[in-house]
């Protein structure tokens, strides 16, 4: 599969821009051609900066880019406007201006919060990501949505603004351990269910590479999820209308954060809400059960553990979600279901309809 994938937003200002994705890529001299800029400020958390920092620097050097490291410490608690307000703030102090750019290098937490901070400083200054986490390379760095959380909504306070390049090295995940990418393939299997078959069976046949971490099947891997995320962007980059297929699994899957009060990773989360909203559409007619149980069966397969939940309270978190809409008064809650694989459909269902589906017996079956 072709290791290079061009991002264009012909109709907007965003312009276009490179995924590349590379066993050992030197990032730093691709940076020099593809996002020119006087001195780079190195957003990153405390354990990427620990592990990968110095391999970074050594990039930056060698292709001779200025830079200076701003660290935060690691975890979603601190993708805030604390870390936003603080790491701006030495940032404009060390010197950076208009003509510097900003490198987000690690998972989607430092991705979501140094892409929020190029946006906004000096009016926005241009940025590059390098992801770090299986996560970041095959979601959270393609597409341009970047924020940080307020205290009473995840993602609340953000901008559509796109990077000028994604610079993926798949050495970087020799270092991320298996929960971790386990939280990342469930994101790559929702690509294949919602967008192309033939992705998601390059997965199944392909278990055992990923899990051994082959790189050649990693770089294939990445390139195809990469491929369907920017199919997807490019068609609707601010999620008027196609990218809402994307949030397959994360209506049931957020509100099973939130009842865990965000101890269930938002992966395994969004696993077990592809499980639950793949069931309404057998229950609705849409999907084969042999469609839903190919779904289950690979989902398994990276970890997937169905949780016990109570539904009236699950049913409380859903209720909240930003993207439930109201009809003559009604409260209508969006779900995106598989028709097959590789095909969806957007319905809304009312809030008793929902939580019948999550009382499904036959959700609960052979779980442990
Ligand atoms: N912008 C988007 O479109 C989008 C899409 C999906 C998710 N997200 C966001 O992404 C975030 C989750 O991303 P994540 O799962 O990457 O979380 P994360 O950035 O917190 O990374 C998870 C953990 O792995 C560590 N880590 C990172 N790289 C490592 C490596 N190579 N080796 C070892 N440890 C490593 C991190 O320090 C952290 O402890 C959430 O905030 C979510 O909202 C954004």
């Amino acid at each position: 599969m072709e290791n290079q994938i061009r991002i264009k937003f012909p109709a907007s200002r965003s312009g276009s821009y490179i995924i590349r994705i590379d066993k050992g890529l030197d990032p730093g001299r691709l940076m020099a051609a593809v996002c020119p800029a006087d001195r780079y400020a190195v957003i990153t958390d405390s354990n990427v900066r620990e592990l990968h920092g110095k391999k970074l620097a050594w990039s930056l050097s060698k292709a001779g880019l200025a830079h200076d490291f701003f660290e935060f410490p690691a975890g979603e608690k601190n993708k805030n406007l604390e870390n936003f307000g603080s790491l701006s703030e030495k940032m404009l102090i060390k010197g950076f201006d208009r003509g510097s750019a900003v490198i987000a290098f690690g998972g989607g937490v430092p991705g979501d919060l140094a892409g929020f901070i190029a946006g906004s400083f000096m009016r926005g200054i241009p940025f590059i990501q390098v992801p770090t986490t299986l996560l970041a390379m095959c979601d959270s760095s393609v597409g341009g949505k970047v924020a940080v959380d307020l205290k009473s909504g995840k993602n609340s306070s953000g901008l559509f603004y796109q990077p000028k390049a994604v610079l993926i090295d798949t050495d970087f995940l020799d270092t991320l351990s298996e929960t971790e990418f386990n939280n990342g393939m469930f994101e790559v299997i929702k690509h294949g269910v919602i967008l192309d078959e033939k992705y998601f069976r390059f997965i199944e046949e392909n278990v055992t590479g990923i899990t051994g971490r082959d790189p050649a099947i990693l770089r294939d891997l990445i390139s195809g999820s990469c491929r369907i995320k920017a199919a997807i962007v490019m068609k609707d980059e601010k999620e008027s209308g196609l990218r809402k297929v994307l949030n397959f699994g994360h209506t049931v899957g957020h509100g099973l954060e939130g009842l865990s009060h965000y101890r269930t990773r938002h992966g395994f989360a969004v696993a077990a809400g592809m499980t639950i909203e793949a069931q309404a559409s057998v229950q609705t007619n849409l999907l084969q059960p042999e469609d839903l149980n190919r779904i289950k069966a690979l989902l398994v397969r990276f970890g997937m553990k169905f949780p016990t939940y109570n539904p009236v309270k699950l049913m409380d978190h859903i209720i909240k979600d930003k993207k439930n809409t109201r009809s003559q008064g009604s409260l209508r809650i969006p779900l995106v279901l598989p028709v097959r694989i590789g095909r969806t459909v957007i319905r809304n269902f009312s809030p008793e309809e929902i939580l019948r589906f999550l009382k499904l017996p036959e959700l609960f079956e052979g779980s442990e």
